[in-house]
């Protein structure tokens, strides 16, 4: 009797948690930008709002997959971060919510300008420039010249030197896919793309891995945006930042709601405050040194200074748009990838 008593008192203890857990407010974060600064962001936000937050880190190209496998059973409520691209082809899908937000008035125009091509579909959240960095030590026991431009890093010296992402999964390899291409035009920027192939270590899953590697001396050179190797430079590796000399694309990294939403009130809770300098600003706390989209956020005097860089007018539109992308990575598959090396 004793013990029914207790077994009694147990379960109805855990019936009323899970109650209570049930009644919980939720919030499913699908993160493409870095793993530190995902963290921050969920853990920031559950400290504000009292929201349950679940996330996960995934490359761009790898959550806009996630995100269209799941459309008839969306699992995720809202995707923060990575390149611009994948957001817009989402948007252009329909996996992605309309959403005005009314902290819109406190962003730069390029956040807006991202909206608007997309049926405010997307937004802005920061930038940053693409471009390269190399270990010093490891190019000059290689007896290696100081590469300066996209060309540099065809020199035959270089094989086996390079290392970037993948394009299917990185954000930031599709843009470098895209810039090259915007660069050269599309029959010379794939025969670059060819050369490069050459020269190239491994392709990464993540866009920010190859630079990483360069730190620990496991790669000489990583194409990554800029703002990935001034961060492993301000955390002591041997890294020297590059701004390609004939110019060079950009992202912005992008924040969208995803379709039929299950915590959709809370999705967009995380939207409005994501926007906000307060939460823009705690990308100083992990050294992510991407350009913010609030106009009353902070930019790390560690930035790469955009105003300096020769940056082209990459079309967003077009290299988002999902034929293009597609076409794009298709081609890349077939013809470069599978190249002997
Ligand atoms: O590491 C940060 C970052 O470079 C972001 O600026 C960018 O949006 C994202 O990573 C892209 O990651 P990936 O190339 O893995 O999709």
């Amino acid at each position: 009797m004793k013990l029914n008593n207790h077994v009694f008192g147990v379960s109805l203890m855990a019936m009323t948690l899970s109650a209570g857990a049930a009644a919980a407010d939720k919030l499913t974060f699908y993160c493409s930008a870095q793993e530190e600064w995902c963290q921050l962001m969920a853990r920031s936000f559950e400290e504000t709002s009292g929201i349950d937050v679940d996330m996960t880190r995934k490359s761009s190209g790898e959550t806009f997959a996630q995100i269209r496998a799941e459309a008839s059973n969306p699992k995720g409520d809202v995707w923060w971060g990575g390149t611009g691209d994948p957001h817009l082809q989402a948007a252009e899908e329909g996996l992605t919510a309309e959403y005005i937000s009314p902290m819109r008035d406190q962003l730069h125009p390029w956040a807006i300008s991202q909206a608007e091509s997309a049926g405010n579909r997307t937004i802005g959240i920061y930038s940053g420039a693409l471009g390269y960095g190399y270990n010093n030590d490891l190019l000059a026991a290689n007896n290696l010249p100081e590469p300066a431009c996209w060309a540099d890093l065809l020199k035959p010296e270089f094989k086996g030197h390079v290392q970037m992402a993948n394009p299917n999964s990185s954000g930031t390899a599709y843009t470098t896919l895209a810039s090259i291409v915007q660069i050269f035009g599309e029959d010379e920027g794939f025969e670059f793309m060819k050369g490069l192939h050459a020269n190239i270590n491994q392709y990464t899953k993540s866009g920010s891995a190859p630079i990483k590697a360069a730190g620990r001396g496991e790669t000489t050179i990583g194409i990554v945006f800029m703002h990935d190797a001034v961060a492993q430079a301000v955390a002591g590796f041997p890294i020297t930042v590059v701004a390609p000399c004939e110019g060079t694309g950009y992202e912005i990294g992008s924040m969208s709601i995803v379709d039929g939403a299950r915590n959709m009130d809370e999705a967009k809770q995380f939207y409005d405050w994501a926007l906000s300098a307060e939460a823009q600003n705690l990308a100083l706390q992990v050294n992510a040194f991407q350009v913010p989209s609030n106009t009353g956020a902070q930019t790390s005097d560690k930035a790469p200074d955009m105003a300096t860089i020769k940056l082209i007018d990459y079309d967003f539109v077009k290299y988002g748009s999902s034929d293009e992308r597609k076409r794009l990575l298709q081609k890349w598959d077939e013809e470069v990838s599978v190249l002997p090396q």
